[in-house]
């Protein structure tokens, strides 16, 4: 295994000794640089030495908080892809949030100790075996909800797309919550976020894989970037920030899905329309729906993006007076997928914080699964079993 390249900023040489000896007795880094002073700019002469050093990982002692703090937001904007560990004995978590913000990666104890600097080398090289295999990752793909109507189903079908998406062999699946000015997602879910889409948006520019997963929430396999939480939060929903959010969320997962808000203006739309791979126009088999879904697709037309936008009837029942065929006739669109209408399901889903795989509806589950697979390109369920009729029945005794 390769040893990690360390940098160390530290108070006096004294130190400096010691803090080598114990990266070093950790058989997993090489101090490359130790230096001592408390940089305050980019043109700084320690900060120089920093950048000839090229260190992968820099240990800054934060003895003195207020220094620390400042000397990562230094190095950080120097080297941005250099892994800055503080070691610190403060537990305050605004001075954390700090260090966080201005890019440090790690905390540690003060003093270090062999053991917390060999974890922290651990966690960088696992990272960095992570990145490199996922230069070679393909794209993952990002499928965005709408509906041209509140309350047609579009947090429902973003939350169990995602949770079906989860069962694809060797997925990372993601959800992230656009919707505005509040999202759903982590209340349906009983997520109580830690950290809001308002984050990542807010730090868009540096933000990269581990950054993006910090602010992720785990719910069984699915990772959820919950929505905003406050009404003056959506200045963060701007088009560069979120096309970087997006941009990022497809490097690290391989099927993530997104719930956009019902209005949106048309820079995001452009936006949204360029990074995702396909957009799911939500609608229910009634008038309104299909005058505001009309409407809808009239919009999103505008941008470019046929072959794009694919219909998903929610709610759809044998009985329904507006059937699937006088919708495909009136929007001159066909519909991709349709899902069956099971209120109390959704409602029990929804009050124990669950997706529908663990839910009690036979045909929701169904519905589900086959749009999840189909859409990840899998063939559909009925093709699969006509193939396999085809096949001598060989096994049967
Ligand atoms: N297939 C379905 N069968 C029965 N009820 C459903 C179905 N899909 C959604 N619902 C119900 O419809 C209501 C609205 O659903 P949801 O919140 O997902 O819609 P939405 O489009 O995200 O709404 P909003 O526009 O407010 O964000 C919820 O009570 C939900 O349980
Ligand atoms: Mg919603």
């Amino acid at each position: 295994m390769k040893l990690a390249n360390v940098g160390i900023l530290v108070p006096s040489p004294d130190l400096a000794v010691v803090l080598r000896a114990q990266i070093s007795a950790t058989g997993l880094g090489t101090v490359v640089l130790d230096a001592t002073g408390c940089p305050r700019s980019r043109s700084d002469m320690v900060v120089r030495r920093f950048l000839e050093a090229r260190p992968e990982m820099i240990v800054v002692d934060g003895h003195d908080t207020a220094a620390a703090t400042e000397a990562v937001r230094v190095l950080h904007t120097a080297m941005p892809a250099a892994w800055i560990i503080v070691s610190t004995s403060i537990l305050d978590a605004q001075v954390i949030l700090e260090m966080v913000r201005g890019g440090a990666r790690e905390i540690i104890p003060n003093p270090a100790t062999q053991a917390s600097l060999a974890y922290a080398l651990q966690h960088y090289i696992e990272e960095r075996e992570r990145e490199h295999k996922s230069d070679s990752y393909l794209h993952g793909k990002l499928y965005s909800i709408c509906a041209g109507k509140r309350g047609s189903g579009a947090t429902t079908v973003a939350i169990n797309l995602v949770a079906f998406l989860s069962e694809i062999p060797d997925s990372r699946v993601a959800l992230i919550d656009l919707d505005w000015p509040v999202g759903d997602a982590a209340a349906y879910l009983n997520i109580v976020p830690r950290f809001t889409v308002a984050n990542a948006l807010a730090s868009a520019v540096r933000l990269d894989p581990v950054l993006l997963e910090s602010y992720m929430h785990k719910h069984d396999r699915i990772h959820v970037l919950p929505g905003l939480e406050t009404f003056e939060s959506g200045q963060f929903l701007t088009p560069d920030p979120l096309g970087q959010l997006l941009e990022v969320v497809a490097q690290v997962y391989t099927h993530a899905v997104v719930d956009l808000p019902p209005t949106l203006s048309r820079e995001l739309v452009q936006t949204v329309t360029r990074v995702s791979d396909t957009i799911l126009a939500v609608l229910t088999p009634d008038v309104p729906s299909l005058r505001r879904t009309e409407r809808l697709l009239r919009f999103f037309a505008e941008f470019e993006t046929p072959g794009k936008i694919r219909l998903v009837l929610n709610r759809a029942k044998k009985t329904d007076e507006i059937t699937e065929g006088t919708i495909e006739k009136t929007l001159k669109h066909a519909v991709s997928w349709k899902i069956s209408n099971d209120y109390y399901a959704c409602a029990e889903a929804i009050n124990h914080g669950k997706t529908l795989l663990a839910g009690s509806s036979k045909y929701l589950t169904r519905d589900f699964r086959e749009f999840a697979r189909q859409l990840a390109g899998f063939e559909p369920e009925d093709k699969r079993r006509g193939l396999l009729n085809l096949l001598p029945k060989t096994s049967s005794p």
